[in-house]
Parts: C-alpha cells; sequence; structure tokens
C-alpha cells in the first residue's frame, strides 16, 4: 500500500514548531507578534472557505489577523487606497489580497501594489524575480508545501524526473522554477504540462513525481503512471455528494483508487497540500515580522 503523505499532521508540527520559535524569539529578541491581513473582493465562496483557514491557522500559532471583505464592485482605485494603507501600517507583516478577483480587477496589478517586503504570497515581481535568481525573500505557499511535504518523508526531488501538470502562476511555474533551482528541494529533471501538451500520459509515466496541479476531477488515470511513483495530487475538485451535509466532497485530479495501489506514496485530497500551503504561508507571515524559521 503507498504511503500517504499526510500534509495535515505536518502541518500540525510545523504550526507547533513556528508557535514555539514565536514564543522564544518574541522574548529573547523583542520581535513583534506577527500581524496578517487578508482582503477578499466580492463573494467566491472557496476564496471564503480559504480564509477562513489561513484565519484559524494565524490566530492558533498567536498571530494578529484582520481580514478585509470588500464588496463586488470595489473599483482598482479602491483596491489600491485599501492595499496602500496596509502597505504603510507598520503593525502588518503581511498582506495577502485572495484571488480570484473579480474580472474588472486587474490581478497582476494588484499585485504588484502589495509591498514586497509584506508580499507573504510570493506573488510581487520582486519576489517572484528575487525566486528565480535563487535568493527567495519568501517560499510561494503552495510549492513550498509540495517541497516540504516531499522532503518530510524521504523523498528529496534531486536527481529525479518530475513532471508538473499545470503552469499557472500560483503553482504550476514556482514549482517548477523551485524543483530546479541548485537548492534544497530542487536539483530535480522537471518537465511541465498544459493544456496545449500533447500526449500527456506518455510524458506522465516517465514521472518518478507526478504532481497534477489542473482543476479536472481525476484526470490522471491509473494507467498514466509507471510502478512506484510518488503523486502530490493538488487538484481541489468539487463532486456532488447526497451524504455529505454540504452536499459535495473533494477529490484530487488524481483516480485516488487507480494510482494508490501502483504507487510508492501519495497526498491526498483533502488533507495533502491543502493544509501544507496555508503552513508555509504562516512560516511566511513569521519571517515578515523578522523571525527565523528555519529552512
Ligand atoms: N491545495 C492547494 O493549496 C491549492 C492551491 C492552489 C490551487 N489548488 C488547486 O489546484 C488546481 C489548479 O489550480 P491553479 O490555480 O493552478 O489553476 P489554473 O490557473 O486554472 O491552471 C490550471 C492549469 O492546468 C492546465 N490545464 C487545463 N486543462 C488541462 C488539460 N486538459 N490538460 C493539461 N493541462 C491542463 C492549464 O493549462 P493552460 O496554461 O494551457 O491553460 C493551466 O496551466 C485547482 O484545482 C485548484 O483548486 C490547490
Amino acid at each position: 500500500m503507498a504511503t500517504k503523505l499526510d500534509g495535515k499532521a505536518l502541518s500540525e508540527k510545523i504550526r507547533a514548531d513556528l508557535k514555539e520559535r514565536l514564543h522564544q524569539q518574541s522574548n529573547e529578541k523583542g520581535l513583534p507578534i506577527p500581524f496578517l491581513t487578508t482582503m477578499q473582493v466580492g463573494e467566491d465562496l472557496p476564496s471564503t472557505v480559504y480564509i477562513r483557514a489561513k484565519q484559524r491557522a494565524c490566530e492558533e500559532i498567536g498571530f494578529g489577523f484582520r481580514h478585509y471583505k470588500l464588496p463586488e464592485e470595489t473599483t482598482m482605485d479602491e483596491l489600491c487606497k485599501a492595499v496602500t494603507e496596509v502597505n504603510n501600517d507598520p503593525t502588518v507583516h503581511g498582506l495577502l489580497v485572495q484571488s480570484p478577483l473579480p474580472s474588472h480587477l486587474d490581478e497582476i496589478e494588484v499585485q504588484r501594489m502589495v509591498a514586497p517586503e509584506k508580499d507573504v504570497d510570493c506573488f510581487h515581481p520582486e519576489n517572484v524575480g528575487m525566486l528565480y535568481i535563487g535568493r527567495p525573500r519568501f517560499q510561494p505557499c503552495t510549492a513550498g508545501g509540495i517541497i516540504e511535504l516531499l522532503l518530510a518523508y524521504g523523498y528529496d526531488p534531486a536527481g529525479k524526473r518530475v513532471v508538473i501538470i499545470g503552469r499557472s502562476v500560483i503553482v504550476g511555474r514556482p514549482l517548477a522554477l523551485m524543483m530546479m533551482l541548485k537548492a534544497r528541494g530542487g536539483n530535480a529533471t522537471v518537465t511541465v504540462c498544459h493544456s496545449r501538451t500533447t500526449d500527456i500520459p506518455a510524458i506522465t509515466r516517465q514521472a518518478d513525481i507526478l504532481v497534477p496541479a489542473v482543476g479536472i476531477t481525476e484526470m490522471i488515470k491509473g494507467d498514466w503512471v509507471k510502478e512506484g511513483v510518488i503523486v502530490v495530487d493538488v487538484g481541489i475538485n468539487r463532486v456532488p455528494d447526497a451524504t455529505k451535509k454540504r452536499g459535495y466532497r473533494l477529490v484530487g485530479d488524481a483516480a485516488f483508487n487507480e494510482i494508490e495501489p501502483k504507487a510508492e506514496a501519495i497526498a491526498p485530497v483533502p488533507g495533502g497540500v491543502g493544509p501544507m500551503t496555508v503552513a508555509i504561508l504562516t512560516g511566511n507571515v513569521m519571517r515578515a515580522a523578522g523571525y527565523d524559521v528555519g529552512s
């Protein structure tokens, strides 16, 4: 049976370690209590769920947290003003503008407005550039979470053939870059597939480590992978399920039941990458407040 890459358990361990560091360093170095501000424009339901998870994690460690929910019709000027106010507030260390934004707002411009030293999502071009040259200020949250999950279970990407499906700015691209860097968690040989890639199964069958990040329910079938593959499923898809109180269940991009018997290890959905994303975010908030959070 495949090893379950348990992101929920690992994220709890990471949060406990951060809590300890918070206690120690706030006392010994007189550092401030880290404070995260989140902003959401409109009513996107998954965004509300993600922000709640981030708030819970922050409050559990002992951070300050404030959430601004702005109306759907917020203009670029109004959002810019709100971001600037937080940028200029010295008591706030991290600022995260939750995506997706309504279509009338320019997401890239908004990311450029966030002060780079508060950009705990690592989306600002300056921080993306720092990552690119191998001197990251912050870890991209989902990509960092995937790498930490692999390393914690002894699966170092170094020397491995990694196949990532998806090239988004949030997941696929930063992960490809991090896994290719000459650094801890990197040194892999990386192939990135996307919607224009032909014959994806022929490529995924070569993967030692496969990371689907697409958003298509159970797209990766059992015969798309080789024996002994390690699968880190990033996809979060809602499937109607009348047996659940909320009327749906979450499934990944990989057909878990078909792949699990062939895999050496697999990160499930839910409970794999999702909690790790939040854990890396909290580490970034502490880093923004001046704390040493380790590797
Ligand atoms: N667990 C977490 O913390 C976490 C964090 C972020 C996202 N997610 C989940 O991960 C999934 C991807 O998120 P995202 O933000 O990266 O999504 P996205 O921006 O929509 O990107 C999806 C990527 O998949 C590619 N793609 C679409 N259809 C494809 C196909 N048939 N074959 C191959 N590639 C295809 C797209 O290719 P093109 O570039 O050619 O369009 C794109 O690069 C979603 O389910 C999301 O909910 C999870």
